[in-house]
């Protein structure tokens, strides 16, 4: 689908390659925290790509490309159900978190 949408496809292109850079800089950043950043990293990434797909079911219907919208509704799909099994996990690593300073444990690198 994307092979008919260029100056979408570039548009799009750029932005999921700069946040995923953004993204692989913050996922490596040595911190003891790095398990709940990269949580609530994933997350957000997860609702980054909820709204990229909305936004191509949206461009397939206005340019006539059901096959498109198809295509797109099930990644979107996908998409919710890692972001709901992300956001399941959210509180309980955030505590395991805390209960890890609490007890001075470091992360091993
Ligand atoms: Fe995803």
């Amino acid at each position: 689908m994307l092979h008919t949408l260029d100056e979408q496809h570039s548009a799009l292109k750029e932005a999921f390659l700069g946040f995923g850079g953004n993204m692989h800089a913050l996922a490596h950043s040595a911190a003891s925290d790095e398990i709940l950043k990269n949580t609530l990293a994933n997350f957000m990434f997860e609702h980054f790509e909820i709204a990229a797909y909305k936004s191509l079911i949206a461009m397939s219907e206005f340019l006539g490309h059901p096959a498109g919208a198809a295509a797109a509704r099930a990644s979107l799909q996908e998409e919710e159900a890692m972001a709901a099994w992300l956001d399941e996990r959210i509180a309980p690593t955030t505590i395991t978190f805390l209960e890890r300073l609490k007890a001075g444990v470091t992360a091993d690198h």
